[in-house]
């Protein structure tokens, strides 16, 4: 059983790194980022309460999240574990999991400097069918503009403007940052596993430094 936590600001590649893990130990990805694009696109009352948060790049509130990973945790594929990619993002919310009673097994820091976020933000492509993410220039689809699988077209998320992304990652700095000392000591007293990697390395360095140690 894997319950893995990946931390990191945006744009540190976690949902890029999220699809590898998950591929790896056959878990599904968690990430409240795709949960709350979809019910924006799906135009329903819960995605028109919370498309302005997203799209100016606040937090949705603690309560909003537990309610979405509570009802998620019933789902019959997270029964050996799942992929938490972007959640918990205050210390409010990993509270709320841990009232849940998961059992987390490791904790999986990426690091990257702000500047390289920004540079990576302005170049990022997404197919909104899937979340998958990709990069014009570092992860390239095979056909330009197009996902891999579906031949769909691929579009630039809203809240990758570059304002709304300095003003991500000073809400990260301020409200998710913490986060690295709370688990961190946590793994010091037990078997949870803290894992830090450079996240500024290729996608397969990064992935192949992670699942050396997953
Ligand atoms: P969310 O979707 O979780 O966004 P995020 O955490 O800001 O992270 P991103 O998805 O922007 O980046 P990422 O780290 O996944 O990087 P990626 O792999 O895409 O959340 C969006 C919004 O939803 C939040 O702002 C908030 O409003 C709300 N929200 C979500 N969860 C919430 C919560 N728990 N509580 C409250 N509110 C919540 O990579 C970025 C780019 O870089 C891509 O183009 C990729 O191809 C490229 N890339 C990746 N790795 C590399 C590499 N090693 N080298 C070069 N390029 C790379």
């Amino acid at each position: 059983m894997k319950n893995i936590i990946l931390l990191g600001p945006p744009g540190a590649g976690k949902g890029t790194q999220a699809d590898l893990i998950c591929e790896l130990c056959n878990i599904p990805k968690i990430s409240t980022g795709d949960m709350l694009r979809e019910a924006v696109a799906s135009g329903s009352d819960f995605g028109k309460k919370v498309s302005n948060i997203l799209d100016t790049g606040g937090l949705v509130s603690d309560e909003i999240i537990g309610e979405l990973i509570k009802n998620r945790l019933t789902q019959s594929d997270c029964i050996n574990g799942s992929l938490f990619d972007g959640v918990p993002r205050t210390l409010g919310q990993a509270a709320e999991l841990k009232n849940m009673g998961i059992n987390f097994t490791h904790v999986i820091e990426i690091q990257v400097d702000d500047e390289v976020i920004v540079r990576r933000m302005s170049g990022r492509r997404v197919h909104p069918g899937s979340g998958k993410n990709y990069h014009i220039d570092f992860n390239p689809p095979q056909i330009e503009g197009k996902d891999d699988e579906t031949g769909e077209p691929l579009i630039q998320r809203e809240d990758d403007k570059p304002e709304t992304v300095l003003k991500r990652l000073a809400v990260y700095h301020d409200q998710t940052k913490p986060l690295s000392d709370f688990y961190s000591n946590q793994a010091l007293e037990s078997n949870l596993k803290y894992i830090t990697v450079d996240g500024s390395q290729s996608v397969d360095d990064v992935f192949n430094l992670i699942s050396s140690q997953i």
